[in-house]
């Protein structure tokens, strides 16, 4: 039994900000940020935009494309850092916005790694017989949680979701393997120290900028190059392939200078890594998805092509996922 791809989505607020806008708020430059992380611009979420909001759209796209309704949908994951509330979850509001009225709904916290952990969890149930159609939502608001006032880190994110129906199949084509790593060690290179209850809300939460990431960006680079060219050889070795097999590269767009050292460092030529980083930035768990489903609507898949998603992220937590499509 293996879990097919029978649908891709994604959906992204229309508002863009670009480098130059980024230029009026912090010290930056439009260069120093195209070529420290090859990002142009990034998406950011309206007042009335919310991270269910926002997965709905791209969950009704890729349902659409599958032809499968919602009451058939067996289980819910949406991968998030900026759910709407802490509890209950955003895979919850999904739920109930589409009708899935048949599925298991509940978030998983893996940050930008977060959509392949939901994909291999669902996978997991999927070989078990358990589950025939799984909703997988990587959805994110991070400019709600972006420090705005530090430059190093404020141009890096942006805002979107994205969706796949994975469906329980007999064939050939479907994810092949999964491999989900993680180091606790180092969690605090990434966080969001508030809200939680080791800062409840408070002015302190408030005075202290408490509710913004603190990210020390040097390190995290460091250790997502090593870890995802691992987490990559490792699901592929799993299915007894090589970085020579892969038809299609999709890795998390978190720099473009990551992206470029880990398709180097696996040998993969730049005309097979699909990048859209300069239009997105780092939407975190939605990365993925999103240019996965981009890639889909482009026609830039083909049956039987080998595709191998890539994440790493705050945690640390990094992982990889084999496709044949
Ligand atoms: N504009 C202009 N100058 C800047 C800016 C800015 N926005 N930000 C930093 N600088 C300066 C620094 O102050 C420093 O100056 P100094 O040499 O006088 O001290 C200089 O530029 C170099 O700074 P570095 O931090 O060394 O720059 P680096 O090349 O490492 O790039 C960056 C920084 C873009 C954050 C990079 O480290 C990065 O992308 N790291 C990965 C972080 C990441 O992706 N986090 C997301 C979550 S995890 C993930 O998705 C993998």
């Amino acid at each position: 039994m293996r879990s097919r791809v029978v649908g891709t989505g994604s959906a992204v607020p229309d508002r863009v900000l670009n480098n130059h806008d980024l230029e009026k708020m912090v010290d930056t430059t439009d260069e120093w940020i195209t070529t420290r992380t090859g990002i142009k611009e990034r998406r950011i979420a309206s007042s009335d935009d919310f991270t269910s909001t926002l997965a709905t759209r791209a969950a009704l796209n890729a349902l659409d494309m599958a032809g499968i309704e919602p009451a058939e949908l067996d289980m819910i994951i949406v991968a998030t850092v900026t759910p709407d509330y802490p509890f209950p979850s955003t895979a919850a509001l999904l739920q109930n916005n589409i009708k899935a009225v048949n599925a298991s709904a509940f978030d998983i916290s893996a940050a930008c790694s977060g959509f392949v952990y939901a994909a291999s969890i669902v996978d997991k149930f999927i070989k078990s017989g358990t589950v025939k159609n799984a909703l997988v939502v990587g959805s994110e608001i991070l400019s709600r949680i972006v420090d705005w006032s530090d430059r190093n880190s404020c141009l890096l994110f942006g805002d979107g979701a994205g969706a796949v129906v994975l469906q329980a199949d007999n064939g050939n084509s479907g994810i092949l393997d999964t491999f989900m790593m993680s180091d606790g060690s180092n969690w605090d290179l990434l966080y969001q120290p508030a809200p939680g209850n080791r800062n409840p809300a408070s002015y302190k939460v408030v005075d202290e900028r408490l509710a913004f990431i603190r990210m020390q960006g040097n390190e995290v680079f460091k250790l997502a190059v090593r870890a995802m060219e691992d987490a990559a050889i490792k699901a592929l070795a799993a299915g007894h392939m090589t970085p020579a097999d892969v038809d299609l590269f999709i890795p998390h767009q978190a720099n473009r200078r990551i992206i470029d050292a880990i398709g180097k460092r696996l040998g993969i030529p730049a005309e097979k890594v699909y990048v859209n980083i300069e239009r997105f930035g780092n939407t975190s768990s939605a990365s993925i998805p999103i240019a996965l489903d981009e890639a889909n609507r482009k026609g830039l898949i083909k049956p039987d092509n080998i595709l191998l998603l890539d994440a790493f992220g705050g945690g640390m937590a990094w992982g990889a996922v084999t496709i044949r499509w």
